[in-house]
């Protein structure tokens, strides 16, 4: 690797150097300016490829994926110093619970002095600065970004942001939502956005994007879901459309849905493991979106507590438990891909026997994803929904905690740490 000589024979004589940059990142506290900190300075990382239904470094090692999630990096390191600290420590603290992928918002769309794109293919370059912030940080500790792209969701702006500005540009669309996956010029606003992201280069370290290994992934979006089952076969050319013009500007990394998962078709093997009849409706299709060429791997969510809200815990675990069940064997079987469960949430509340229900939950998929990987199937990872540090408890829902908070889950956090690197090869971060 050139990149590896360079940095080998570069150590020795810029150490000084790198010292100073060290300092710079650590200390430095108004970067609205750009400084091109080295990059000799930071830590060498690989690209994370795909082989089969495992995910692998460029020299085959497994990589099994024990991670989480915090959107709210990007707007947490706008605000300032202090602000970035918090970014800062928990990348830090993620890296010590032997957690080695986050996934966050790569998004804020809408006209707001923290929203990252305020007109279409318009930024904020003190937000975007923020964002290579992030990345910088990610780098220092080792962490991998799965970087999403757009929300489903109103919330940070969203399709519905998208369709407003079609609509204020004078463009006919129609009142759904939907037109934002088949509206050509809102396809092109989003194709301008990615392009922006996937070829910015980082005004801390001048490396590209789309050159960055502590990005894990691209995600096109959040939960994508459409407001009339109609509107099916157009996410699927979406989709197809969308992953397709990633991997024209990106060669390197890994490109995902962002899927919960849901099961579209009624003849799917394991329709019967969706949360309701309602899962169908919404023009998703966890085996039909996953299959697209340019998908590398699959994505679900896993919230019992939001998707059977009246069932008991009983009626969860065995809920969740088939719903891993489920997509570990048809990613397996059927895509033939590796898949990650990039949200796994569940509240705090206690029950009868003084246990937490998220801890008896995130252990069902936690056991789920090591049985896969020790027989070297597809399932490949949890990302639990979400991880706060002390101060950013606004960006809190209900399924949100400062980990070390709660020695109980942190315990059990540590441990799939543990055996999960135990399970991929030596080389995994390097
Ligand atoms: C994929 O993994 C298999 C089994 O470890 C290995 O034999 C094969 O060479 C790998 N494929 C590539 C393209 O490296
Ligand atoms: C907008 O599009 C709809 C459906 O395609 C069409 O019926 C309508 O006439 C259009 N309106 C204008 C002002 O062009
Ligand atoms: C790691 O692997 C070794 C040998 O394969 C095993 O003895 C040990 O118990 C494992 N540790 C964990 C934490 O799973």
């Amino acid at each position: 690797m050139d990149s590896n000589w360079r940095e080998k024979r570069l150590y020795p004589i810029l150490g000084v150097f790198t010292i100073f940059c060290f300092l710079y990142l650590n200390f430095k506290d108004d970067l609205s300016f750009t400084f091109p900190v080295i990059t000799w300075n930071l830590p060498h990382m690989s690209f994370v490829g795909v082989n089969h239904t495992r995910f692998v470094t460029h020299l085959q090692e497994e990589v099994y994926v024990n991670g989480w999630n915090s959107y709210w990096l990007m707007e947490e390191s706008v605000r300032g110093p202090s602000s970035r600290s918090r970014v800062s420590k928990m990348l830090k603290k993620g890296s010590q619970m032997g957690l080695t992928v986050c996934r966050t918002w790569a998004f804020s769309d809408g006209p707001g002095s923290a929203d990252l794109q305020i007109r279409p293919g318009v930024f904020n370059e003190r937000v975007f600065k923020a964002l290579d912030y992030v990345l910088v940080e990610a780098r220092r500790h080792r962490i991998r970004l799965i970087l999403s792209l757009v929300n489903n969701l109103n919330a940070y702006g969203g399709k519905a942001q998208y369709v407003s500005w079609a609509e204020e540009a004078g463009i006919n669309v129609s009142s759904s939502t939907d037109s934002f996956f088949s509206d050509p010029t809102i396809k092109g606003y989003y194709k301008s956005y990615v392009k922006a992201i996937v070829t910015r280069k980082n005004s801390y370290t001048g490396i590209l994007y789309s050159e960055e290994p502590s990005i894990f992934a691209w995600e096109l979006m959040n939960e994508p879901r459409c407001e009339s089952i109609s509107s099916a076969p157009v996410l699927q050319d979406w989709i197809t459309e969308m992953a397709a013009f990633v991997k024209s500007l990106d060669q390197k990394h890994l490109v995902t849905v962002g899927l919960e998962g849901f099961y579209g078709s009624k003849l799917a093997m394991n329709y019967g493991t969706n949360p309701g009849d309602w899962a169908a409706s919404l023009g998703s299709d966890f085996i039909t979106n996953s299959a697209i060429k340019d998908i590398d791997f699959a994505s679900v969510h896993a919230y019992p507590h939001s998707w059977i809200p009246e069932a008991d815990l009983e009626a969860k675990v065995k809920y969740l438990s088939n719903w891993a069940d489920a997509h570990i064997s048809d990613s397996e079987n059927v895509l033939k891909k590796p898949v990650l469960f990039t949200e796994v949430g569940a509240p705090l509340t206690i029950n009868t026997e003084g246990l937490y229900d998220r801890d008896i939950l995130l252990k069902i998929v936690y056991d789920k994803i090591y049985e896969s990987a020790k027989e070297r199937e597809a399932g490949s990872g949890v990302l639990i929904w979400q991880l706060l540090v002390e101060g950013v408890e606004e960006y809190s829902d209900e399924f949100s905690f400062v980990a070390w908070k709660y020695p109980s889950t942190y315990k059990l956090i540590l441990e799939q740490s543990s055996r999960l690197q135990n399970m991929s090869s030596q080389g995994q971060m390097s």
